[in-house]
Parts: C-alpha cells; structure tokens; sequence
C-alpha cells in the first residue's frame, strides 16, 4: 500500500483507502480501480487530501510498459538477460520426462472431466507448478520440448503447449514466479470446455459445418462456467474466457477489442493460435515455427496484439533451438543456438553432406559466415530424419554458461 496525494492520482491506480473512514466519503466503493479522470475530480471534489494506493510491483509495472509502447528498454533488458535461454540438457531431458508425464495427468483430469467426475484441480496445480519451475529457471527448455512431436492426442497435448507457452511468454513480460504458475494453470486448463462438447464433434477430422463450429464455440463458455464453478480465480478464468477473443473484435464469445482483453487474454491467443498451426492434426501436417510465425505476423494488430507477439516471437526464436533445416548447400542441421540479434542466422550443427549421407557434427555460427556463405533455405519435417544423439550434446555446449 502506498500513500499518495490526491493530485498526484493516476488512471490506473487502485484506490485499497481514504485519508478518512470510507462512510465519510461520498464512494459507493471503497476499494476501486480509477477509471478515469471523473473519478479523480470526485475524489479532490470530496476533499479528500490523500488516499492509499496498491503499490504496484516491478514486474506489474514492466508489463505495463509493454502496453504503453515503451520496448525498447525492455527488448535491451531482455537481450542482457539472454544466457536465461540455454538449454542444459540435463534440463532437456527431465523436461522431457515431466513434459510427456503431465500430458498423461492432463489427460486423466480432462477424461474426468468429461465423464462427469471429481475434478481434480491439485493435479493440475502441481503439473504447473513444474512448468512455472522449470520455466523460471530455464526460460526455453519446456518450449523446445514441445517441438518434440508425440502425437499423443492432441487435445491433451495442445493443453499441455499453451501451458509451457503460456508460462513462458508471462516470464519474459516480467511476471513474477506466482503469476507464471497461475497462467500456466490456466494454460492447461483454457479448453477444459473441450470437454463438455460432444466428442464427434470435437474429434472430428476436418473442417466443421457452420452447425458445428457454433457448437464448438461454446466450449469457452462451458469452460469458463466450469472452472467458475470450481471455485477458480477470475485472474485465472480470462485465459479460457478470452483466448478466441481478437484484437479488432472479431473474437468470441463477447467480441471483445483489444482494449477490453486482459493480459491473459492476450497471451493466451497468441500461444494458443501457435501451437494449433505448428501441431500435427489427423488432417493437417503443423506448419514449422518460421511460416506459423509469418504468418502470424499478418494477424498482429487485426487478430493478436503486437507487442505480446513480438515477445513471444523472442521467447520461442524464429528456429527454435533443436528444430532441423536444410541449408543452401543441400546439407541437413540442427540449429544449436540461437542469434537474438539475427534471428536467421543462429549456430547451426550441420550433420550430413550435400548427398545426404551422415558426417560427424560440425558447428557453423552463421552470423560469422565469409567465405562459403551458408544460408538455411528452410525447416523440415524431422518425422523421417534420425537426428544423430551426439546432436543434443553439442547443443548442450554451445548453451552452456561459462
Ligand atoms: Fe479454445
């Protein structure tokens, strides 16, 4: 709580006390956010001197910077910080385990939930709790084990991304390990309204009727009554309420514009629409991470909000480290590191010659390319491609901190 003139008062601020006893004021409220300027004459009006203010945190305060247009301290900020995104691969493969041992809890409490059964809210809590921990610690390690396709169901599976997702766009904003945890609660359970939806529907492969799009839009709302009826947070419910709602107000269920879309909101779209174009579907092979994000590129500012793109597009890397691409010399790699600064030009552990047959690792820094210019053409499907184990221990070199 922080003391404050009245004439120092801002929109924003959240009024928690009076200098007097609230019924001496003419407020309704006694706890209440300002709105707007009206507010702030009300309460000079009322001779109110001073009132007491929530303090805001540092890490409410950088989020807040997001969206007032101010990034490019924080974009230095977050560059200086950078050596948070190694992957360890001692991390990688615990991730790995804790990864594919959560999807099978988030998939026993949705299969509950869709049998009518308890609800069991402290699985998902300790699931996330191990992904706001591992994210907290090392910011890129969940992200690229999503990148290791199971094709387990994908309701499950896609729970599961937009948690990790989730959880970590919200620690690069700032948020604070708390937060992280709860928007990775909410992750996991942002279509929990899947559930409710009747399963031919929702599992049906290929595009919907008008018919049964308007049915499988209602599980937002399913959801968000469901998770209300459980007794969760409403910080916690904007993530299932507003992850269909978009920047122009074309979203659903309530059309809301960007303006209205709490943070969670906005975080959960971007993460949400990622990992549905990047995923493997029955009927869809994913796109891989450059053309999803170019393509997203088009929607920010009409369906997502640009600045939480653009952070999450520095969270995630335009080459994911651990994704395969084909470079110009027709050689197979694997990129082992990322170049922030030049996101196309990362270090890359070329494993094959240009007739495809395998080679001992080599390791090419691109951005420091003179006389052979090497270029990645572009990613590739690792489906068919047996990636050599000695890759992930490069990887895990090359991102050591020394
Ligand atoms: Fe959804």
């Amino acid at each position: 709580m922080k003391k404050v003139f009245t004439k120092d008062l801002k929109v924003g601020d959240k009024v928690l006390k009076f200098d007097r006893p609230w019924l001496e004021t003419g407020f309704i409220k006694h706890k209440f956010v300002i709105k707007n300027q009206a507010t702030i004459s009300k309460i000079a009006e009322n001779d109110i001197e001073y009132v007491y203010i929530e303090a805001v945190s540092d890490e409410q305060k950088k989020v807040e910077k997001v969206f007032s247009g101010d990034t490019k301290e924080l974009i230095e900020e977050i560059q200086e910080n950078l050596p948070d995104n190694h992957i360890n691969i001692e991390d990688f493969n615990s991730a790995n385990d804790i990864y594919k041992e959560s999807i099978k809890i988030v998939r026993g409490v949705l299969d509950d939930v869709r049998a009518g059964k308890m609800f069991n809210s402290g699985a998902i809590k300790n699931v996330a709790e191990n992904v706001a921990e591992l994210t907290m610690r090392n910011k890129g390690v969940l992200c690229s084990v999503t990148k290791l396709k199971q094709h387990d169901d994908y309701t499950f599976q896609h729970s599961m991304n937009v948690s990790v997702y989730a959880a970590s766009l919200a620690s690069h904003l700032g948020m604070d390990a708390t937060e992280v945890q709860r928007i990775a609660n909410a992750g996991i359970l942002h279509d929990v309204g899947k559930m409710l939806v009747p399963s031919e529907i929702l599992n049906k492969p290929g595009k919907f009727t008008d018919d049964e799009f308007a049915i499988m839009k209602n599980h937002v709302q399913f959801g968000y009554d469901f998770l209300k009826k459980q007794g969760l947070p409403s910080d916690m419910l904007r993530l299932a309420y507003e992850h269909h709602e978009r920047f122009d107000g074309s979203g659903y269920p309530r059309g809301l514009k960007d303006n209205e879309i709490s943070i969670e909101g906005k975080i959960g779209a971007v993460v949400d629409i990622y990992d549905a174009i990047t995923s493997y579907r029955v009927y869809h092979k994913g796109m891989e991470p450059p053309s999803a994000l170019k393509l997203m590129f088009k929607w920010a500012d009409s369906h997502i909000n640009k600045k939480v793109f653009e952070f999450f597009i520095m969270n995630i890397g335009i080459y994911p480290v651990g994704s395969l691409v084909l470079m110009n010399t027709n050689e197979l790699a694997v990129i082992g590191k990322a170049n922030i600064n030049k996101p196309t030009e990362p270090v890359v552990l070329i494993f094959t010659n240009k007739a495809g047959d395998k080679l001992p690792v080599k390791s090419v820094d691109l951005s420091k390319n003179t006389v052979n210019e090497r270029k990645i053409i572009g990613p590739v499907n690792p489906e068919k491609i047996e990636i050599p184990d000695e890759i992930y221990k490069y990887i895990d070199g090359l991102n050591k901190i020394s």
